[in-house]
Parts: C-alpha cells; sequence; structure tokens
C-alpha cells in the first residue's frame, strides 16, 4: 500500500444513525418468523424502505405484496410492514383467516391510538405527513373516511377552514422534519389557539436523534451521504437538514458502488450518516469505497445515546430465548 499520495479526508460519522427500534423489531419479527415456521412469509409492504433489506429477506423466503389480494390461500404468516396499516386492512385479514404477525412500529401505532381518541372526543383531526406514504395512509384508515385532513405545507395550515375551530386537534407522522413540522404547528396554533396538540410531536426520538446528528456535523462536512433508499421518508428528510444546516451538498445513496466520485473532488470533509432502515453493512461500503481513494481519518460525533428496544409480538417471544 503506497499510496503516500491519496488525499487526507476526515470522515464525520454521525451517531445515532441508521437502525430505530422499530425498525429492528420489524425485521426480526420476519426473520424468526422464517425461522419458525419455514418459508415462505408474507410481507405485506416492504417491511421497512431499503432495498437491501428487502432482498436478502426475499432470498431467505419472504414474499414481499402490496395487498392481502395477492396472498394465495395459506397458513403461512402474514406479516404487516412496520409502516402501519388501515383498520380495514387487519379486518381482512381476519375475514380470510390469516395469521398476522403485526411489525406496526409501536411509536406509529401510539399515534393510531391517539387519532382514535381525539376521533371519539368529538375533535375534528389534521394529519401533519406527506400524501401517500403508507404510514400517512395507515394513520388515516384508523378513522373513518375524511375524519382526518392532511397538512403539507405551510400553504396547508394557512388555508384550512375547519369546521369548529374550538373542536381541532393535531397529530403528525413519525418520520417528519423537525423544524417544517415545528413551523406547520406554530401556524395552526397561532390560527387556532385551542388546537390540541401532541405533547411535543409525534416525531420519534429516533428521527429526531439522527436529524440533531446531522446538524451537528453538517457545518464542518463539505459534502454529506445519507446511506438510504428514496422511499425512506427519514432518510430524505436527513438530506435537506443537512443542507439547510450548512453542508454545501448532501446527498442520498445506497450503497458505496453508486457513488459518482465527479461529485467529491478536492473535498477535505465528508459526512456520513443513514435512515432508521438502512443497515450498517452499507454503510461500511460508502466509507471503504472512500478508503480506496482517500487517506480516512473517522471522526464519530455522538449527540444522543439509543437504548429503546421493544417488544416482540407475542407468537415469537419464545423464539428469541433459544
Ligand atoms: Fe418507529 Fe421511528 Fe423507527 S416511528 S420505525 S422508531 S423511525
Amino acid at each position: 500500500k503506497q499510496n503516500g499520495a491519496r488525499p487526507k479526508l476526515t470522515v464525520y460519522l454521525a451517531a445515532p444513525r441508521g437502525f430505530c427500534a422499530g425498525v429492528d423489531r420489524a425485521i426480526q419479527i420476519v426473520e424468526l418468523a422464517l425461522e419458525k415456521y419455514g418459508a415462505p412469509v408474507y410481507v405485506r409492504h416492504a417491511i421497512v424502505h431499503n432495498r437491501y433489506v428487502v432482498e436478502s429477506l426475499e432470498a431467505k423466503g419472504a414474499v414481499f405484496v402490496e395487498e392481502l389480494e395477492e396472498i394465495p390461500e395459506t397458513d403461512a404468516p402474514i406479516v404487516f410492514s412496520a409502516h402501519g396499516v388501515p383498520k380495514s386492512v387487519p379486518a381482512d385479514a381476519r375475514n380470510r383467516r390469516m395469521f398476522v404477525l403485526d411489525a406496526t412500529c409501536p411509536l406509529v401505532s401510539k399515534v393510531h391510538i391517539e387519532a382514535e381518541r381525539l376521533f371519539d372526543r368529538g375533535h375534528e383531526i389534521l394529519l401533519i405527513g406527506h400524501a401517500g406514504h403508507p404510514e400517512v395512509i395507515g394513520t388515516t384508515g384508523q378513522l373513518p373516511p375524511g375524519a382526518i385532513n392532511l397538512i403539507e405545507t405551510n400553504e396547508d395550515a394557512y388555508s384550512f377552514v375547519p369546521k369548529d375551530p374550538s373542536k381541532l386537534a393535531v397529530i403528525t407522522q413519525t418520520t417528519l422534519s423537525v423544524d417544517d413540522t415545528r413551523e406547520i404547528l406554530a401556524i395552526l396554533q397561532d390560527r387556532f389557539p385551542d388546537i390540541a396538540v401532541p405533547r411535543k410531536d409525534d416525531i420519534c426520538y429516533a428521527t429526531t436523534n439522527r436529524q440533531d446528528a446531522v446538524k451537528r456535523i453538517a457545518p464542518k462536512c463539505d459534502r454529506m451521504i445519507v446511506v438510504g433508499s428514496p422511499n425512506s421518508s427519514n432518510s430524505m428528510r436527513l438530506v435537506e437538514v443537512a443542507e439547510r444546516a450548512g453542508c454545501p451538498r448532501a446527498m442520498l445513496l445506497e450503497q458505496g458502488s453508486e457513488i459518482d466520485w465527479s461529485e467529491f473532488e478536492n473535498i477535505r470533509s465528508l459526512g456520513v450518516t443513514a435512515g432508521a432502515s438502512a443497515p450498517e453493512v452499507l454503510v461500511d461500503t460508502i466509507i471503504d469505497a472512500f478508503k480506496e481513494r482517500f487517506d480516512v481519518r473517522i471522526e464519530t460525533v455522538t449527540t444522543a445515546e439509543e437504548t429503546i428496544s421493544f417488544k416482540l409480538p407475542r407468537p415469537l417471544r419464545d423464539s428469541t430465548a433459544a
């Protein structure tokens, strides 16, 4: 290794990054189900939004579908993805006598329960989130059509016309930009002082911590790589957060082989983080690729310690003891 001429590069590794407790649990549910019941295990929707994770599970015998109709009559388990599902889905599964293992993140379920509680108390509900995202579809589907109004932007918050401003409540998607959401909440609270707001918001600890860590390193990074897939909401938010916090250019990459080196000429510092659904092996492929071209010094910047973990569904609990 006579690469004495390789340029020096400081890599700031954000911590926490990558898997959150909800993603970890969801993947474990599919893996344990495969071990305990054998293949196939059906999974409704990408278990988490990461191509590598989905392909690895497929290789072990998981079969991914978008809707229950696609599944033949079977005793095999059906796993619901971490993003949660509309109420009609478990109801449909019961009718078909399917064996369901629900991998909905408990922090998403918490928002579902909150929505129901507010609705039962007679509130009209606003949901801050992104149209079409499976979590938004799932949360909206906890209540009858029309009960939840989606707010995507500041403009939506300015123009929304409530039925009764004294009976309004707001909930949020778990993977939003903390700062954008704060702005939207401020607009709503300003317009509707009586609006019922969750104690903070419903953005989860993992989303918050990953954004905080990126904000800390962004100002000293010439470039930032967010490891994640384009359909991952929380990963996309990390790209935006990095650029707003002062990194001249941030980009989403799925793995090291995708790097466009023209983007990284003459840089001296690089930030690296990963969305909540991106496995650490993919982060390694990025860092290894940089090590081949640069004399890399890694500095991990830790802004929070995460210790949270969630219980598995009952049928799978014993299998972890083994
Ligand atoms: Fe759950 Fe947050 Fe992860 S809602 S799945 S802990 S990103």
